[in-house]
């Protein structure tokens, strides 16, 4: 059992050598294939994001709008697929729906599941990019119960979605450009994060040569834990729970306290030790947003603002370098965008995919690549015969 070295919660192993995401946890630090997150979310929008993450450089004019157009062909899902909604339960947790959804695409797109063939392994990529916004969307309508809005193509990536998920076939929608952009700003955030739990769930599904939406699905399922992509949705329940700015202190020693289980939620990170430069871009878009919206003294920011403010001056956040990360923000944008708390993960989903077929796509076209299949040191019985039922 010595040949092997315990390493729980993988703090010091490396399971990957890979080109397309940096992090530098202490300067607080991310770079997509080089690229700072910061310039990518001023400058750039999603779909470029996602084409920088494939292909390791920003696109040409014309691979961009060759790129756009190869991914707006493919936004609309088998009209079966629909059906397959409808035997959920209304009440179902999005991302529950998203996780059977996405599993079952291997069976409705079979054609683009031989995982050999680059062009296959293209088509399957653009597909989930494509088709992520419109499953993310009908999900949402099918929970409220509203019937599913099929994609507009002649709108951005973020408008086309924010117009399947709030339009309705009694009235006009009109997409506000402030809006979809900042929907459009928080999907580059979310877009890849190198190993973390589900893109490393994600590698090791498709090392086996497992199709590629059953990865995703996988990948999925991981994130939605709390301690994850679950954490927005959790950060913000956790905002309402303290609810005003009087109750902030309490809560602070509530996380303090090692005989007390909670956590702040949307504080802390395995990799950043510093502040996360996500939490930054998204405390800027939700001002961004709120401002549009016309929301003054927003009683959760309020108390965002006042923990955030707490925490980063108390000497048990210092010394154990825990500072807000992408998710402490988030989900106050996203409710002021109009999302209820249930779908925040399913948009951390949505926008993650990309980072995950980037990283699934690096990971079968290298050519020692070969099935992610760890060891352990075992601590059970030792060798021992059987004892018949009646001696026992
Ligand atoms: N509130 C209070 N104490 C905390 C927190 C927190 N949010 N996070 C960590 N600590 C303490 C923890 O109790 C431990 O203390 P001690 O050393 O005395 O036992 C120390 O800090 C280190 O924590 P850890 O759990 O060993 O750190 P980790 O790297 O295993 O976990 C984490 C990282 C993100 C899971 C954790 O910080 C956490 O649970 N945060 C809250 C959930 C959250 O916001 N998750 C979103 C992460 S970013 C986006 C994403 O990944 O989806």
């Amino acid at each position: 059992t010595g040949m092997f070295t315990l390493d729980p919660g993988f703090t010091s192993t490396a399971s990957c050598e890979s080109e397309i995401t940096y992090i530098d946890g202490d300067e607080g630090i991310l770079l997509y294939r080089g690229y700072p997150i910061e310039q990518l979310a001023e400058h750039g929008d999603f779909l470029e994001t996602c084409y920088l993450l494939l292909y390791g450089h920003l696109p040409t004019p014309e691979e961009k709008i060759d790129f756009d157009t190869r991914v707006t062909r493919h936004t609309m899902v088998h009209e079966q697929m629909s059906k397959f909604y409808t035997g959920f339960r209304r009440d179902a947790h999005p991302m529950a729906v998203m996780v059977g959804v996405i599993g079952a695409l291997s069976a409705f797109y079979h054609d683009s599941t031989d995982i050999s063939d680059p062009h296959q392994r293209m088509v399957a990529s653009l597909r989930m990019i494509a088709k992520m916004p419109t499953i993310a969307a009908m999900a949402y309508k099918y929970t409220i119960g509203q019937p599913f809005v099929h994609p507009r193509n002649e709108l951005s990536y973020a408008a086309n979605f924010l117009h399947m998920c709030f339009s309705v076939p009694a009235e006009p929608y009109e997409v506000n450009p402030v809006l979809a952009r900042a929907m459009d700003r928080i999907f580059i955030l979310h877009a890849d994060h190198e190993q973390n739990a589900s893109t490393s769930t994600v590698r090791l599904a498709g090392s086996s040569g497992a199709n590629p939406f059953g990865c995703i699905a996988a990948g999925i399922a991981c994130l939605w834990g709390p301690a994850h992509g679950g954490a927005n949705e959790a950060a913000l329940n956790m905002l309402h729970e303290i609810g005003t700015v009087d109750r902030v202190a309490e809560y602070v020693a509530k996380a303090k306290d090692k005989n007390d289980p909670f956590r702040l939620m949307g504080f802390g990170h395995r990799v950043y030790k510093n502040y996360d430069p996500r939490a930054r871009i998204m405390q800027a878009t939700c001002h961004e947003v709120l401002n549009e919206l016309g929301v003054k003294d927003d009683p959760t920011l309020e108390v965002a603002m006042e923990l955030e403010k707490i925490a980063l001056s108390d000497p048990y956040f210092i010394e154990k370098k825990l500072y807000p990360n992408i998710d402490f923000y988030s989900g106050i944008t996203l409710r002021a965008l109009g999302f209820p708390a249930e779908m925040f993960t399913v948009l951390f989903a949505l926008a993650r995919t990309v980072g995950w077929i980037a990283q699934w796509k690096e990971m079968v076209e290298d050519p020692s690549q070969r099935i992610g299949r760890p060891r352990q040191l075992f601590t059970g019985a030792p060798s021992r015969d059987y004892i018949e039922m009646e001696d026992r």
